[in-house]
């Protein structure tokens, strides 16, 4: 994968970040956390707009970024293909170059991972990437901060990817790298992750569709759905694919006794996750959801103050 252009600071996967940015981003999203639980008002962007650009639906990733502008003193303006000129066929590269004229900053949500590229090589303000069929690198920023918060550095740790080798798994490998934790990734034969982020992270993965054993000994257990945003017609065929790979309370018994559950969400109860797990109490799904704001948020900082 390319590691966007530095002249403007993109962020486009989690290495577009060096590991002590990483780092660094994850403790201050849980300083801005502190303050804005405390309710103090810090408004660093001040005037400044957030354009974004979603191609695919969205709860969580919407209202943070929207949200987190707003706490920032700032504003963001939410753009759908149905109502914008992109939708009718306006190439991505005038696009980029017509709102990074007026915004200070653009998200982009959307299918090919290249669209975001070639948004972000036509803008001259950062771009940052809010999900491609690739990878979702802020879903990162705030599960890793959910783990720091709950079980301190994740160096030297065991995580357990169970399901489908997708977007999620692929910024996971990242983070693995990045933050020198061991991954396994329990899938079934074919649906594995991308040869490109194997060959980029292979030192720290290990496939494997033993999915009792994968989770065996780890400290942390994440999934995610089973059929991914324009992956609708296949639901079917990947039911039957992805039978054997649901996390119930017999798998999180084979893991650590203090291990942790993640899902990035929207969760299908009863599919990848049993409910007794997902709603138990090593399930921090509350968290991670609650972090995209604050992660994001220091992410922002991150880009246009620093
Ligand atoms: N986890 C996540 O990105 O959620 P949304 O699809 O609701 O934004
Ligand atoms: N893998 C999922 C993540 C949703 C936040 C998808 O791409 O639909």
């Amino acid at each position: 994968m390319k590691t966007s252009n530095k002249t403007v600071r993109h962020f486009l996967t989690l290495t577009d970040l060096s590991s002590t940015e990483f780092r660094d981003i994850i403790e201050r999203a849980s300083e801005l956390k502190a303050m804005q639980h405390r309710g103090e008002i810090f408004e660093p962007l001040k005037n400044k707009v957030l354009a974004m650009i979603f191609e695919k639906s969205s709860t969580r990733t919407r209202v943070s970024f929207e949200t987190g502008m707003a706490q920032f003193g700032g504003h963001a303006i939410f753009l759908s293909p149905r109502d914008t000129q992109l939708g009718r066929g306006e190439p991505v590269e005038d696009s980029a170059r017509v709102l990074s004229s007026m915004a200070d900053c653009l998200m982009v949500r959307t299918f090919e991972h290249e669209k975001a590229e070639l948004l972000a090589e036509y803008s001259s303000v950062p771009v940052i990437n809010g999900l491609t069929d690739d990878v979702h690198p802020c879903q990162l920023l705030a599960d890793m901060q959910a783990y720091f918060e709950h079980r301190g550095d994740i160096r030297g740790k065991t995580v357990t990817w169970v399901g489908d080798g997708n977007n999620m798994c692929h910024s996971y490998m990242h983070a693995a790298k990045m933050l020198e934790f061991k991954l396994n990734i329990a899938c079934p034969k074919g649906f594995e992750p991308q040869q490109a982020f194997i060959d980029e992270t292979h030192d720290f993965i290990e496939i494997t569709q033993d999915v009792a054993a994968a989770c065996t000994g780890s400290d942390l257990i994440v999934t995610d759905v089973w059929a991914s945003m324009g992956q609708e017609e296949e639901q079917k065929i990947r039911e039957q694919a992805f039978a054997d790979f649901q996390v119930n309370s017999e798998l999180m018994a084979r893991a650590n006794d203090d291990a942790l559950f993640m899902h990035c969400l929207p969760a299908h109860r009863g599919e990848e996750v049993s409910a007794d797990v997902i709603d138990g109490t090593q399930s921090v799904v509350w968290d991670e959801a609650e972090n995209r704001l604050h992660a994001q948020k220091a992410l922002l900082e991150f880009l246009l103050v620093n």
